[in-house]
């Protein structure tokens, strides 16, 4: 007697765990086998100057993870447009994840080619929090811009000095065009600014729509006796802002503002993307997604 209800206590524990067992492995059944994908999101540029930076950040990648499709969208609703009427289809961040999620990926590494944390990089946080919510992928996680951390502020300043011309002497100054930002994340600039003069006191970062603009970085090079100086822009390309209103020929360009105040300007028509030392910086990025996965 005593052996029987044991025997059956057994068999119902057995078919308990059995039963559930199944029921995992079935739910578990529509798990789809892990696709993963990265997308690479820019602000985007129509200048045929801007491209070598984008063929750049395409060709590190696509070497750091072989195997991993690379997909690409351009948050600029105008720089779309343009493209699309010279025939050059390019997909918003929601478009591509949309199209992605058709593609059953499961995992994906959406990666801002954003400088700061601004105000596009907020437009596509909402967006992967909206495929987040949506529940349509398993996993999507989205990587910082190039200066988000302090590491990130530190290997910043360390590829600046490693890419700034050679043949510039250190009583001449580097002076890098931002884009700027009304966002906060605007102070990133000043910041970089702070920690680029504790390693060579001459390099000076100004942005185009933000502060520091260029009245004051002029009211500094004048301070410091300056009278040759290399103008950068500190954007992932050299498009139209570098080569308007950086190195323009209009009266209201940084070129024509600094040259007018007697400082001799070179300017230096690369974007930061161009450059692997900072690419490594973003694909870094990249990484840390990839390692939640
Ligand atoms: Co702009």
């Amino acid at each position: 007697m005593m052996k029987v209800s044991r025997f059956w206590f057994g068999a119902a524990v057995l078919t308990i765990i059995v039963f559930a067992a199944v029921a995992l492995a079935s739910g578990h059944g529509d798990a789809r086998p892990m696709k993963k994908a990265i997308l690479l999101v820019a602000f985007g540029s129509s200048e045929a100057s801007a491209q070598v930076s984008f063929a750049n950040i395409d060709k590190k990648v696509k070497e750091a993870y072989p195997g991993i499709p690379v997909r690409w969208a351009y948050t600029s609703h105008i720089i779309r447009a343009k493209l699309a009427k010279q025939g050059q289809m390019l997909d918003s961040a929601e478009v591509a994840l949309a199209k992605m999620q058709d593609e059953k990926f499961t995992h994906v590494a959406v990666q801002s080619l954003h400088t700061i944390g601004g105000a596009e990089y907020h437009d596509l946080r909402r967006t992967v929090g909206a495929f987040k919510m949506m529940g349509g992928f398993e996993r999507i996680i989205l990587g910082y811009p190039l200066m988000s951390t302090q590491d990130d502020m530190q290997r910043t300043v360390a590829a600046i000095l490693k890419t700034i011309p050679k043949e510039r002497q250190t009583n001449e100054a580097v002076v890098l065009m931002g884009h700027g930002s009304h966002h906060p994340s605007n102070a990133f600039y000043a910041a970089l600014m702070f920690q680029l003069q504790l390693e060579d006191p001459n390099i000076f970062v100004g942005t185009v729509e933000g502060y520091p603009g260029v009245d004051l970085i002029q009211e500094l090079l004048l301070k410091k006796k300056i009278k040759k100086a290399y103008l950068m822009p500190f954007m992932s390309v050299a498009g139209d802002h570098a080569k308007n209103d950086m190195a323009g020929v209009e009266d209201d360009s940084w070129m024509s503002i600094l040259t007018k105040a007697g400082i001799a300007c070179i300017p230096v028509l690369k974007g930061t993307a161009e450059y692997d030392e900072f690419v490594d910086i973003w694909v870094s990025h990249i990484d840390g997604s990839l390692r939640h996965f």
